[in-house]
């Protein structure tokens, strides 16, 4: 096959992928996308939603400038069609897909002008099959949107290393800027080297000359930016200074992001063992050497290790440099495959084990995601089916959840009229309210809302009482009895709760560590477990349970219940 038609296949399977599969399939990783992104964008769309502490005016760390760009793609929908409105999350999705599919394609077509048609190739290949990007390119996070706006910026960067051309390092950075002010201002230092490249490179007023440029792009993007922003909260509203003054400047033991939880510096390096596979991060490691690359390179150094360094560690914090972990694992690849003086059909069979391999891991560590995480969004979707159409006119039909608060997908996934409250729980962090509703949308957004903190503690008008519940999703599994009022097996027994509808979720408490991370196909796993039990059941056993959504069981006080066994 020419590289042509090889290039024409990858892309369709790429399109499928972005447009199709990963929005229709691809689970939520972080209740942050949820309560930060998703109930915000409900609020805009369709005026109600979760409100977090990050979204009080008294602390405006969220943009609602960054929620714009979706909003104007859903808005048409809700208002000329009559869709449900859990498509506004799958369209959202879709749109994150396509922008992707866009920068992959134009990157591609700069690989293949800059170094070669083989390796632009091989860089598609290595984005399809990448459990990380497969579902962080759909989720609606600043690190997930910078990731992407960062492939613009690795575009010009490969430009402006291989012509020499300023205007080519002005776009770079103008992305840059775009992908840091309206996403997420970390990856700022992204672009560092590189300037530092141009600096060495150029003489002293030519630099003068294109950082007058690159100032005032900068400037554009932050007015246009703040000012949104700032029209939203009703006041001078920097988002992205007042990220990095609450994480960085301003963070301590008491306040800051470590109060969420510290991890390990080998979090991300497993981390990356399971988004990436093996080979890949392999290959990535002897792209480095592509010296003439060295500005991306150093990024992606500094990246690491700059967030290895950080206490707090989350995954979609290594989001915006996924697409350089796959470009320089392209170049790896390539220089190994044209390095070796191997047989020329020896050659061929390596390759083939290798892209194997590739793909092998990278599709059964995607369907173990799937199967294993998505329930919540099936069960709380199967809402639009059942009971009456609640109206805006009549009284709210309270969903409840409690112990499994976190995992709750979006409103987008609740008709009109229903809304998610929650129950007490274990959890004794600070819970999202609800913004206030009835009222203009600017009145909304700019009050300030009561019993916030930036301490996460815990505040009691977060939750309701169970008796308010029409429904309750929860896992079938006894509860703690001491801190959750809901317990799905005693209500069951007892007759007053029933599961409507039902998925399966992971038992994580009860699963082997390989069989969370990775799916084996049925036929593979009972054939492996006949003859070597023992050994696989301890590392690869996994348990599901039911994810339901129950209703209360209308009992008649005449007639006692009866109890179904
Ligand atoms: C790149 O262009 C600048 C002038 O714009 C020149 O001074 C510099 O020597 C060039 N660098 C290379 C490597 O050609
Ligand atoms: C900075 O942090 C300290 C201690 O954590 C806190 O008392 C102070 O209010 C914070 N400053 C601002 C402007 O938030």
């Amino acid at each position: 096959m020419t590289c042509r038609k090889v290039s024409i296949a990858l892309f369709c399977l790429l399109a499928v992928s972005r447009l199709y599969l990963q929005p229709r399939y691809s689970l939520i990783s972080d209740c942050d996308e949820t309560f930060n992104y998703w109930e915000p964008l409900n609020l805009l769309v369709r005026g109600f939603g979760k409100q977090t502490w990050e979204y009080s005016p008294e602390y405006s760390i969220r943009s609602w400038a960054f929620l714009l760009p979706f909003y104007s793609i859903i808005y048409p929908l809700n208002k000329f069609t009559e869709l449900e409105s859990v498509y506004n999350f799958y369209i959202t999705r879709m749109a994150l897909g396509l922008l992707s599919f866009i920068a992959e394609f134009q990157l591609h077509t700069q690989i293949k002008k800059s170094l070669s048609h083989r390796v632009a190739n091989i860089w598609i290949l290595f984005q399809i099959f990448n459990p990380g990007y497969f579902h962080a390119s759909v989720e609606l996070l600043p690190s997930s949107v910078a990731m992407i706006l960062y492939l613009f910026s690795i575009k010009y960067t490969l430009r402006y290393l291989s012509t020499n051309q300023s205007a080519s390092f002005t776009k770079s950075l103008t992305f840059n800027f775009i992908a840091g002010i309206l996403g997420w201002p970390f990856v700022l230092v992204l672009s560092v080297p590189l300037c530092i490249h141009y600096v060495f490179n150029h003489p002293i007023i030519g630099s003068i000359r294109t950082a007058f440029d690159c100032t005032l792009m900068l400037l554009i993007v932050s007015v246009i930016v703040i000012g949104t922003d700032s029209a939203f909260y009703g006041k001078f509203a920097p988002v992205s200074w007042n990220i990095l003054f609450y994480n960085v400047l301003n963070a301590s033991e008491e306040a800051g992001p470590n109060i969420f939880g510290v991890e390990p510096w080998y979090y991300y390096p497993l981390n990356l063992a399971l988004n990436f596979p093996l080979p890949v991060l392999f290959f990535s490691v002897i792209g480095i050497f592509h010296i003439r690359l060295w500005p991306l390179w150093l990024s992606y150094i500094t990246w690491f290790t700059v967030f290895i360094l950080q206490p707090h560690k989350e995954e979609r914090f290594l989001y915006p440099i996924y697409g350089l972990i796959s470009l320089s694992a392209a170049i790896g690849f390539s220089k190994l495959l044209t390095f070796s003086k191997l047989f020329k059909v020896l050659k061929k069979i390596l390759k083939l084990i290798t892209m194997t391999v590739i793909i092998l891991q990278a599709v059964s560590r995607i369907v173990a995601l799937i199967t294993n995480y998505t329930a919540p969004l099936d069960t709380f979707s199967e809402l639009y089916g059942i009971g009456p159409q609640g109206e805006k006119n009549i009284e709210v039909i309270n969903v409840c959840t409690g112990r499994e608060w976190y995992h709750f997908p979006s409103s987008f996934h609740l008709p009109d009229g229903y809304r998610l409250q929650f129950i007490k729980s274990g959890f004794d962090g600070l819970l999202p309210g609800n913004f206030k509703e009835s009222v203009p949308l600017l009145e909304t957004v700019r009050t300030i809302p009561e019993g916030m903190n930036n301490l996460n503690l815990f505040d009691p008008n977060k939750i309701i009482e169970l008796d308010e519940c029409t429904y309750i999703v929860d896992m079938v599994q006894h509860a703690n009895s001491d801190v959750d009022v809901f317990d799905p097996v005693k209500e069951m027994e007892s007759g007053a709760w029933k599961p409507l509808f039902c998925n399966h979720i992971i038992d994580v408490d009860h699963s082997k560590i390989l069989g969370r991370a990775f799916y084996v196909p049925e036929k593979i796993a009972s054939f492996i477990e006949r003859k070597i039990g023992k050994f696989w059941n301890s590392v690869y056993g996994v348990q599901f349970v039911d994810y339901c959504l129950f209703e209360r069981a209308e009992v008649s006080p005449e007639e006692p219940s009866s109890i179904p066994l």
